[in-house]
């Protein structure tokens, strides 16, 4: 039975995300550049003649739920595509979770462009977005592959690429739930949309890709690390700000810019950005 091993699944930055609006049904309308940092997760796929998923922790520790995203994927592109192969997946989790670096997401994407391989399905990279989407906003944007500007409830999507930054990423031991945020009545809803050209040309000229998260202000309610953190990377002189709904934090920073001196339980780790993803040739 064919195998693939050692399959990327990198995390993602949000330099900056607006809320816009919010549809009828609950979603919110985004704007947000996103790029992708070198800390990663590994999948390994073994296809099963039985059509059996399973999903193996290679890490037991992290106690990940029996139906995660991973599962969830594999079983989807099953049910569209009715094929009768199935596979044992193996993760080794290195993206923290409930830190909006879209672990959760990229492994869901990575493991929806490898089946598609690994089953020869040949499934577009369009089809294998639109199942996507409905597992989470952020996994159409993983299947494209590409640094982008993301727009919609983050199903349009503009490959845009962003200057090579390295960015010390720190992660406090609370979490942060992507619901509770987007539902928080004091959340607000209606920044101005901007353009990709006014984006780019102010981004250019002032050397600052980032811009501000209108879930910061929300989840600095809820979360005192992250209002903690946010104050210790300015001690640091460093211009930190969250990635996504939280709780993880970034700020543009040097090579060698010291990890230490955290309190205990939090990561942190210095990343570089990059543009393509490893698996874009992939569909
Ligand atoms: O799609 P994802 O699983 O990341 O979203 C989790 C929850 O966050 C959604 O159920 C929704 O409540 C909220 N959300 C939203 N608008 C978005 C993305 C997420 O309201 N664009």
């Amino acid at each position: 039975m064919p195998t693939l091993l050692d399959v990327a699944a990198p995390a993602k930055l949000n330099l900056f995300l607006h809320v816009t609006g919010r549809r009828s049904d609950g979603y919110h309308l985004l704007q947000s550049l996103f790029t992708f940092i070198d800390w990663q997760d590994t999948l390994h796929f073994d296809c099963r003649a039985d059509g059996v998923i399973s999903r193996e922790d290679l890490q037991p520790s992290n106690a990940l739920p029996a139906d995660d995203l991973i599962v969830r994927a594999a079983r989807r592109l099953q049910a569209a595509t009715g094929c009768p192969l199935g596979v044992h997946i193996g993760l080794h989790k290195t993206i923290p979770m409930q830190a909006g670096l879209g672990g959760g997401s990229s492994d869901a994407a990575s493991t929806l462009i490898a089946l598609n391989r690994l089953w020869k399905l040949g499934l577009s990279r369009a089809q294998l977005s639109e199942l996507g989407l409905s597992l989470g906003a952020d996994v159409p944007f993983f299947i494209g592959g590409r640094s982008a500007w993301v727009e919609g409830v983050g199903d349009a999507i503009t490959p845009l690429d962003v200057p090579p930054t390295t960015y010390l990423v720190v992660k406090p031991p609370a979490g942060l739930s992507t619901p509770e945020i987007f539902s928080h009545p004091s959340l607000k809803r209606d920044t101005a949309r901007v353009t990709i050209t006014g984006f780019v040309a102010r981004a250019a000229q002032e050397a600052r890709w980032t811009g501000s998260n209108d879930l910061q202000p929300v989840a600095e309610m809820l979360c005192a690390d992250v209002r903690w953190g946010i104050a210790e990377l300015a001690k640091r002189g460093l211009d930190g700000r969250m990635t996504g709904s939280g709780s993880a934090m970034f700020a543009p920073c040097t090579h060698d810019t010291p990890t230490n001196g955290w309190p205990d339980g939090w990561l942190a780790r210095v990343c570089n950005n990059f543009n393509v993803h490893p698996l874009f040739g992939w569909c």
